[in-house]
């Protein structure tokens, strides 16, 4: 059958013919509208967490639209430079740098190192001299507040192993002090991600004002407070981060400060603007569920599997009959599935389904599991389709691995 569905005017079978499936797409309207809406509602600066998705595409046409870009990898830091992101515009944080990252955001001047362990203020300390440079260092700090969201991806507690913990403030301050080649500008926080709660924010922000008093009492003064991201995106469509009581809220604590004020947001950017195409390669039925085999797997989009986070899935197809069906991918692990008995129109093999809301931490968590190739990914603009990334070759990965004789 053919599908009338098109993406921004684009047939889908057209695109399927020329990117084969699994295939990423993503809207260029909708990438940029969200980074719009953000900056206008927000009116603070932002800088993007690439590891949501970061293709280069992506990244270069946030950094184009003004962002800034936050990386948590020298692999992250590579991609924004060789995207062509000011180094002036990059903030380097994570929990485990390797000193080759480090000594890279040196060189390169990069605009903040964020550290996150005492000892890494040492470390840096030396690479700089060693390189005849001073760097500016925030400190990310573990605030201990429970972002109250799924706990892999909850963040900011005590018992979790990100930021420096309040108990060695006074010593983070006292060895920054002492340290000739980096130049202190402020602080930075990022409690988890799919925070709905309002109240979670605000208590972050007071604890933030407190920490940032503390540190001026402490005669470092904070140029830079940054909020992190976390804003949540329900991918049932049932409620909606309300922007605008956000930004009351943002504004009711930080109105007349003389610092600047950014957050670094990943889902809220990309989670809308991509759909995953995939297409059915078996039906078949145990005696209780009727299974969808699509060649997309837990390998293309491993979110259901590792969060139960279950997103939208529709079918192009117009006919009347509907029947129940589980949604399941070729890897061969139970988790790996992306929806349990959902009504959708009567399925055949080679059929489409399109799987909604992948644009966050879709591509960029995908895996070659099973020996899967990583699909190509496309970008949709004025109605044109780019292809901003190549679907791998099964014997790139092939070979890759060496047989040594025995
Ligand atoms: N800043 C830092 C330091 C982060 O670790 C993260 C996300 C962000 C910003 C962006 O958070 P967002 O605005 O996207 O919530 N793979 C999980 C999400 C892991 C988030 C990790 N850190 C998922 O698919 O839900």
């Amino acid at each position: 059958m053919k599908n009338k569905l098109q993406i921004e005017k684009i047939n889908i079978d057209k695109l399927i013919k020329k990117y084969q499936t699994p295939l990423y797409v993503y809207s260029y309207n909708k990438l940029k509208n969200n980074y719009k809406k953000l900056t206008n509602i927000l009116k603070k600066n932002i800088y993007y967490s690439v590891k949501a998705n970061s293709n280069q595409a992506i990244i270069s046409l946030f950094s184009k639209l003004g962002s800034g870009i936050d990386v948590v990898s020298g692999e992250e830091l590579q991609r924004a430079l060789k995207a062509k992101v000011n180094p002036n515009k990059i903030i380097f944080e994570g929990v485990g740098k390797s000193k080759d990252d480090l000594r890279l955001a040196i060189k390169k001047d990069i605009r903040q190192i964020n550290i996150e362990s005492v000892d890494e203020i040492k470390i840096i300390n030396q690479l700089a001299k060693s390189l005849k440079r001073k760097i500016n260092i925030g400190i990310r700090i573990n605030p201990n507040i429970d972002g109250k969201t799924n706990k892999k991806i909850s963040t900011g507690l005590d018992h979790n192993k990100f930021g420096i913990n309040l108990k060695d403030l006074k010593k983070t301050i006292d060895k920054i002090k002492s340290s000739s080649n980096i130049n202190f500008v402020g602080i930075s926080c990022h409690i988890g991600s799919q925070i709905f709660s309002l109240s979670v924010y605000k208590r972050l922000f007071l604890k933030m004002i407190e920490l940032e008093k503390f540190f001026t009492k402490n005669g470092l003064v904070v140029k830079h407070l940054d909020l992190g991201g976390g804003m949540g995106y329900d991918y049932a469509k049932k409620m909606k981060f309300d922007l605008y009581k956000f930004s009351r809220l943002i504004n009711k604590y930080f109105s007349n400060v003389d610092y600047e004020i950014s957050f670094e947001p990943g889902r809220f950017l990309t989670a809308n603007s991509g759909l995953l195409i995939t297409k059915i390669l078996m039906i078949k039925s145990s005696r209780k569920i009727n299974f969808i085999v699509v060649d997309a797997g837990m390998n293309t989009l491993i979110r259901p599997a590792l969060y139960n986070e279950m997103h939208n899935i529709f079918s192009p197809k117009k006919n009347k009959g509907k029947k129940k069906y589980s949604i399941v991918g070729p890897i061969c692990e139970t988790s790996d599935t992306f929806a349990k008995e959902i009504v959708l129109p009567k399925q055949s093999i080679d059929d489409i389904l399109i799987i909604e809301d992948v644009g966050a931490y879709g591509s960029s968590m995908s895996s070659n599991y099973n020996s899967k190739v990583l699909p190509a990914e496309i970008l949709i603009k004025d109605n044109k389709d780019y292809l901003i990334r190549k679907r791998q070759d099964i014997n790139e990965l092939i070979k890759r691995d060496k047989i040594p004789k025995l």
